[in-house]
């Protein structure tokens, strides 16, 4: 049967800031379990307010691990003002740009989770650049475009370790409107095309793939 979050984590996942609905949520959570079993970190990019980012570290917990997420903080394309999934509370007034760290910092601090995850502020390529060891899993929930999507392949699938699993967020084989873009899709069949990965599950636009060969 499939691990699935105790009450008080469910319920903290609920009350966070962010734009994973429940069904993801669990599939992620349990995917999240079985890969904390390698005894390797899980690493999440895309933290935004840190919704998603309870469940890693959850997991990890159970299990003695550590959850990574990256993020810069300033939020994607269709975050910013004018935009769509923009939030006005998200912003810095001093800055005058956004900045999730601090609610994605009360958010840890209210689920109890800030032990159990290391949070490292950067541009997802360059963070990649200097990260040199494997992972049990790799969740890709960054920018949207083909070019940070496919940044967040080529920089972070490389290190999911044998028998690890790589899931991929935002997955629309049909395009549904200007602002979800298809780029993860792209990344989610470059994957599979590589040989490198399996398919495992499909949960709504949660698509979670197994490292079954080499390379990407
Ligand atoms: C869709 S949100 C993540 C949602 C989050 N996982 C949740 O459950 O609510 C995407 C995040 O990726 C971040 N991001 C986009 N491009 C990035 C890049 N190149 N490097 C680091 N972070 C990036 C944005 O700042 C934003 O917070």
């Amino acid at each position: 049967m499939s691990a699935a979050p105790k009450p008080e984590i469910l319920a903290a996942f609920e009350a966070a800031k962010g734009f994973m609905p429940l069904g993801e949520g669990l599939a992620l959570y349990a995917a999240a379990a079985e890969a904390a079993a390698l005894g390797l970190p899980l690493l999440e990019v895309g933290t935004y307010c840190g919704r998603s980012t309870i469940l890693l570290a959850d997991a990890a917990r159970q299990a003695g691990v550590s959850a990574l997420t990256v993020d810069h903080h300033r939020g994607s394309e269709e975050q910013q003002p004018g935009w769509d999934y923009h939030d006005p509370e998200t912003v810095d007034p001093v800055v005058g740009r956004m900045d999730t760290l601090p609610t994605f910092r009360r958010t840890l601090h209210a689920a109890g989770l800030e032990d159990h995850v290391v949070a490292l502020v950067g541009r997802s390529p360059q963070v990649a650049a200097v990260w040199g060891g494997p992972l049990g899993l790799v969740f890709i929930d960054g920018g949207h475009t083909d070019e940070h999507a496919t940044a967040d392949y080529e920089g972070w699938a490389p290190h999911v370790a044998e028998g690890g699993l790589l899931l991929i967020h935002d997955v629309f084989p049909v395009k549904i409107d200007e602002w979800t873009g298809q780029a993860p899709y792209h990344v989610y069949l470059r994957a599979l095309e590589s040989g490198a990965f399996t398919e495992v599950s499909a949960t709504e636009s949660l698509r979670v793939l197994r490292r079954t060969g080499t390379g990407i």
